[in-house]
């Protein structure tokens, strides 16, 4: 399962190409505006540092003519820019004219398998269904996933899932079970993965046995 940030915060971007497992970064207008930097200067930092690996940016216009004039814009800022369009029936207009240029689109804010199949039929690149946010309104997120991947599985979609609105670890250990192709994680969480309880206290016990048996390396 490819591992993309789902963040527009430098510094954290910077982090986890440092680990060496960024595949792809999303951002929306949320996410923007908490760098307190001009949009525009965000984004371009973001694709400088990240000049390889697909960056998700989000329309604002609602419109059809006024999502593809966005989308062109934006695709202008880098050849890895994905742009985010949001699943309403302009939207996947939008996708479909897009796609027949050749812009690459994410089709965000997608809570039903029907959407998601809408935005497969439109060729979007990607698809992103909102986990958490399902959760939040006492429904399972993960069965939302668990029915577009059934659903592109059947009938061989090419459009790739990536799980959106990642709230803990255990949303992405059933993301990978499902075979989900990229969950989109936040910072906090991507770090979360890395621990485990008894793999502090093996190391701990680990370090203290070196000590008593002399064990010195280098
Ligand atoms: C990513 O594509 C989405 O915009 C993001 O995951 C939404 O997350 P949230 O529901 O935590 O805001």
């Amino acid at each position: 399962m490819e591992i993309f940030l789902d963040s527009a915060l430098i510094e954290e971007i910077r982090a986890v190409k440092k680990l060496g497992l960024l595949d792809g970064i999303t951002t929306n207008p949320t996410l923007l505006s908490k760098t307190g930097k001009p949009w525009k200067e965000a984004a371009k930092e973001i694709l400088k540092e990240v000049p390889d690996k697909p960056v998700s940016l989000e329309v604002v216009a609602t419109d059809f003519e006024g999502m593809v004039k966005e989308a062109r814009e934006l695709a202008k800022m880098g050849d890895n820019v994905v742009i985010k369009i949001p699943c309403t029936d302009e939207g996947i207009k939008a996708v479909k004219a897009l796609s027949s240029e050749g812009i690459r689109t994410n089709v965000t804010l997608v809570f039903s398998s029907l959407q998601a199949m809408l935005a497969a039929k439109a060729g979007a690149a990607y698809v992103s269904p909102f986990i958490g946010r399902v959760d939040d309104i006492a429904y399972d997120g993960m069965l939302v996933v668990e029915e577009i991947v059934q659903m592109f599985n059947i009938y061989g979609f090419e459009t790739r899932i990536i799980a959106a609105s990642i709230r803990h670890v255990d949303h992405v250990r059933r993301c990978a079970q499902l075979g989900v192709d990229i969950a989109t994680i936040p910072y906090k969480v991507i770090m979360q993965m890395f621990k485990h309880p008894l793999t502090d206290v093996g190391l701990k016990r680990f370090l203290e046995d070196a000590k008593k048996a002399g064990i010195s390396i280098l």
